[in-house]
């Protein structure tokens, strides 16, 4: 792994802006004081929207130099990650930006509108509102009160610290988040690997690519692109045991499943996908398949090591699954049946329509 920059080019750093709904806004004040306020802020163009109340402290920033700063903590690393005792090695990895301008009351209508629509977006992207019109009769009392502000950019600049500047901490750190296995871990188990792009020697023994004597290899994932979840969801929704179900049911399941592995090829298109569901007690494993061209080559058999060893199961006293003709291959991965209780017991269901 090669040692790479921490800080973005303007592009990079924008789209962090974008991923931070939160920025700490600075200046220095009428008095000679400095200072800070956390606000909602948002993009339109090359400027930030901010708002809040007509008399605000935001007011006593109008037309002065502001810098901001929005963070993202992606990963928090604690020391014994990387050693066992030296408290020294505690921190986080994170993406951050840093902005100057200078900050104006905004005062045409329409860009009023779209700056609050812009901030809309960013904390409510699933919708479930009237867009922000300023010629809307909904909203054009509310718009004209409120105080709508814009940071015009002079300097915009990035950072990102995610192992990418310490790659001998890559592994531990690696190997520590797939142990600890918080679900914000398993996302930064996929952003470092992102950033850093590490060999598979440096990646947890569960998630290395499997068999790759045998052709090209598919690499192991914890969390799903947006890519990952079409993909998967082409590949489930002719399964078998899905075929009954509406789309959006498999989607759901899907989506709600707490633990996920699963495969890319060279290419980076997903070819396997395996989901289940935990209480840390016991599994219960769903959706396991492999892409017909990628099958019989081993990868089903190392997405399941994956998933049987991912942070939800790894400590479950039982995992169970259904299946209608693939007892052998989950016998190969230890899978018996039925289940062994010191007492008689049946399995009742409760059916309701998709
Ligand atoms: C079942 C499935 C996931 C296996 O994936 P795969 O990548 O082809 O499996 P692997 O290559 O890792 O096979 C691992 C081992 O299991 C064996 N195996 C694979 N599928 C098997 C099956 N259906 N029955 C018996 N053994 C099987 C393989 O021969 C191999 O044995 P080996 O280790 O001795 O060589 C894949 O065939 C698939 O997606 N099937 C359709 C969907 C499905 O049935 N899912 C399971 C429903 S619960």
């Amino acid at each position: 792994m090669a040692k790479r920059k921490t800080t973005t080019d303007s592009q990079t750093a924008w789209g962090i802006l974008d991923e931070c709904p939160v920025l700490h806004v600075s200046w220095i004040d009428a008095e000679g004081r400095p200072d800070v306020r956390a606000l909602h802020g948002a993009r339109v163009g090359d400027a930030i929207y901010l708002h809040g109340a007509p008399v605000g402290e935001k007011n006593g920033a109008l037309d002065r130099p502001v810098t901001l700063v929005g963070h993202a903590v992606v990963a928090r690393i604690p020391s014994h990650f990387v050693e066992p005792e030296r408290a020294c090695p505690a921190t986080t990895w994170y993406r951050s930006v840093h902005v100057r301008g200078v900050l104006r009351l905004e005062t045409d209508a329409d860009r009023r509108a779209a700056g609050l629509q812009a901030l809309m977006q960013a904390l409510q992207p699933e919708g479930g509102y009237r867009p922000i019109r300023a010629d809307d009769p909904l909203y054009r009392a509310g718009l004209r009160k409120m105080l709508v502000a814009r940071v015009d950019v002079q300097a915009i600049s990035g950072k990102v610290t995610l192992g990418q500047h310490q790659p001998a901490r890559v592994p531990p750190v690696l190997a520590g988040l797939w142990r600890r296995g918080e679900p914000d871990d398993l996302r930064a188990i996929e952003a470092i690997r992102a950033a850093c792009r590490p060999p598979a020697a440096a990646l947890p023994e569960a998630l290395r690519p499997h068999r790759p004597d045998q052709g090209p290899a598919a690499s192991l994932h914890v969390h799903p692109t947006a890519a990952d979840r079409d993909a998967a969801l082409a590949l489930l929704y002719p399964a078998y045991w899905n075929q009954h179900l509406p789309a959006e049911v498999v989607a759901r399941g899907f989506d709600g499943a707490p633990a996920w592995i699963g495969a890319r090829d060279p290419d980076g298109r997903l070819v396997a996908t395996a989901s289940a569901m935990s209480d840390g007690r016991r599994g219960w494993i769903s959706d396991v398949i492999v892409d017909p061209a990628w099958r019989g080559r081993g990868l089903g058999a190392a997405v399941m090591r994956a998933l049987l060893d991912h942070p939800r199961l790894r400590r479950c006293v039982a995992v169970g699954l259904r299946t209608r003709d693939g007892q052998g291959f989950y016998r190969r991965l230890g899978f018996g049946g039925p289940s062994e209780r010191p007492f008689p017991i049946s399995e009742m269901w409760l059916n309701r329509p998709a």
